[in-house]
């Protein structure tokens, strides 16, 4: 399959700090979008509460929590999260091979123990906004963004991780390097016209899809939006296909 050809997906996600509101969001977004990103703020304000709340609305949900603490930590994190029944979660490849091996050696265990299908695992790899500049201040890393973005890729990867988050610049690098079944998933997404914020590496819905994304996250430029519906409508016309 060319990259051009894959069917992506769009994950809305849910950055606002009450539950009346995410739930709105849900319901607006009705037969448009059906998988939604909980994050820090969402679940910090309102609780693992809300994940059963989507789900009984017809959503499911992308838990962005970022895990990065020792192994052991991380696969309590990763078994909890199974237990709130996500479909896709993130932690953090900073943490390092062991750590993500934990992790992914826990999903498979809960699926093994419940019957369950395995929630997939993504690791982030550098955050969509840093720019090079931003990364070699926080760390004294001289490279580029995307060499050890790629790098991280190929660790998460042998780790047994299902997939990676990046910006759209390093999808293409990632599916070439690491294959169709790789799971990319893309935030840093403005369709054209919308404010950038405080993402660096941005990228429109139709150029993460010509890189081979799977997922496009996509937060402001929908529940900023007077229609977040009608902004959802619009994307998915640019995707030109129906990313439900
Ligand atoms: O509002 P915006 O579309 O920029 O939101 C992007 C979403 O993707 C945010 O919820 C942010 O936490 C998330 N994200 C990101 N960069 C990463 C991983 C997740 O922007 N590397």
């Amino acid at each position: 399959m060319t990259p051009s050809k894959r069917t992506a997906r769009i994950i809305a996600a849910l950055d606002v700090e009450k539950r009346i509101d995410a739930i709105s969001l849900v319901a607006d977004l009705r037969g448009k979008v059906s998988l939604f990103k909980v994050g820090s703020r969402l679940f910090t304000a309102e609780g693992p509460g809300m994940i059963s709340e989507i789900s009984d609305a017809g959503g499911s949900v992308f838990l962005d929590l970022k895990f990065h603490d020792i192994p052991a930590t991380v696969a309590g994190s990763v078994r909890a999260a199974c237990g709130l029944h996500v479909f896709l979660m993130t932690i953090h490849t900073a943490g390092g091979y062991d750590m993500m091996k934990a992790a992914a050696d826990e999903a498979a265990a809960f699926a093994d123990r419940s019957g369950l299908p395995r929630p997939k695992l993504v690791g982030v790899t550098v955050l969509t906004s840093m720019s090079e500049e931003d990364l070699a201040e926080a760390s004294g890393y001289g490279g580029s963004v995307e060499d050890l973005v790629l790098k991280r890729a190929e660790l998460a990867k042998k780790s047994g991780l299902d997939g990676i988050v990046a910006s759209v610049k390093e999808a293409g690098r990632i599916r070439e390097a690491l294959g169709d079944g790789f799971i990319i998933v893309t935030p840093g997404i403005r369709p054209a016209g919308s404010a950038a914020g405080d993402q660096k590496r941005i990228a429109t819905p139709r150029d993460a899809i010509e890189a081979g994304s799977d997922y496009l996250v996509i937060g402001r430029p929908i529940y900023q939006a007077e229609s977040p519906g009608a902004a959802a409508d619009a994307i998915l016309a640019e995707m030109g296909e129906s990313g439900k």
